[in-house]
């Protein structure tokens, strides 16, 4: 039997490895030409009767390592399931003083420092496609999320701020930045800094889904000169703190969204991510 339809495909980072509030429907284990996606994926539904797929990006338990995640397999497992859309969760550390730990941000653009070594192309072999990257995360979608994340987060009542329009830098890790390097990101514009927006991102845009990251400042990296550089435990610290608030948003946008698309079908444009002449299917 094979899985039902779903509607948008979350992918969870650092801290967020399930979501609440859902009604169970089935796991699903699906092998792509890529291999196996990081996790099995779970499918709910939402109060409104939507289907939403959600897979742990680190897998369970959190034993893969950003530069050797399964980000093909992840993407092409979403888009095999139906996912129009993809929403991406990850802790990031901030490169701005205005950036507090805990603090949720949209970001917009992202500077390319991973090192090559992940494979960022659904296109290796003999098709050769070049997919826009001008602007990395889905505009429309983008737009949407910073009404109703806003909302999420002013429901909650914690005072958390969101941030929009950031740029991210993405590295390869697994070590740190060093302070020389924190220092150069935020000369270079750089807003956010994490390991895992890339290649997911790319390979969101060739397959043509909607792709938006809710990112979760954890941490001030290593810029601050007074200040002990960035650990693996101020970072899960932040992110445990910060679960739940993760998952209500999840659970907040969710919701929403598909019951917007639901009441007027016009609105699933923000869901469809317009790549010109390149058409891409699995
Ligand atoms: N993820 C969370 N904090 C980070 C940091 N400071 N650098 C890279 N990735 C991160």
């Amino acid at each position: 039997m094979s899985a039902p339809e779903v509607l948008v495909g979350v992918i969870g980072g650092s801290g967020l490895y399930h979501l609440d509030n859902l009604t169970f429907v089935e796991t699903v284990n699906p092998a792509t030409p890529w291999g196996l996606p990081s996790s099995p994926i779970t499918i709910s539904r939402l109060p409104s009767g939507a289907l939403v797929a959600f897979l742990a990006r680190h897998g369970i338990g959190h034993t893969i390592s950003p530069s050797v995640v399964p980000s093909r397999a992840n993407i092409a497992a979403l888009k095999s399931l139906g996912a129009r859309a993809i929403l991406a969760f990850s802790a990031v550390g901030s490169l701005r003083e205005e950036i507090a730990p805990g603090d949720f941000c949209l970001p917009s653009q992202i500077i390319d420092r991973t090192k090559g070594i992940r494979a960022g192309s659904f296109f290796t072999g003999s098709i050769v496609a070049h997919a826009s990257f001008a602007d990395p995360f889905s505009k429309k979608l983008g737009a949407w999320l910073e009404v109703k994340v806003a909302e999420a987060l002013e429901k909650e009542e914690r005072g958390i701020r969101l941030h929009i329009d950031k740029t991210i830098i993405c590295m390869e890790g697994p070590q740190f930045s060093t302070r020389a390097e924190s220092l150069m990101y935020r000369q270079w514009g750089g807003d956010l800094i994490n390991m895992s927006v890339l290649p997911e991102s790319k390979l969101a845009k060739e397959a043509e889904l909607s792709y938006a990251l809710i990112a979760t400042a954890t941490d001030y990296d290593s810029w601050r000169p007074s200040e002990a550089g960035v650990t693996a435990a101020e970072v899960f610290k932040t992110l445990k703190a910060n679960a739940s608030t993760s998952r209500f948003v999840a659970a907040y946008v969710l919701e929403e969204l598909a019951r917007a698309v639901a009441a007027d079908p016009s609105l699933m444009s923000i869901l469809s991510e317009e790549q010109g002449s390149m058409k891409f299917s699995i």
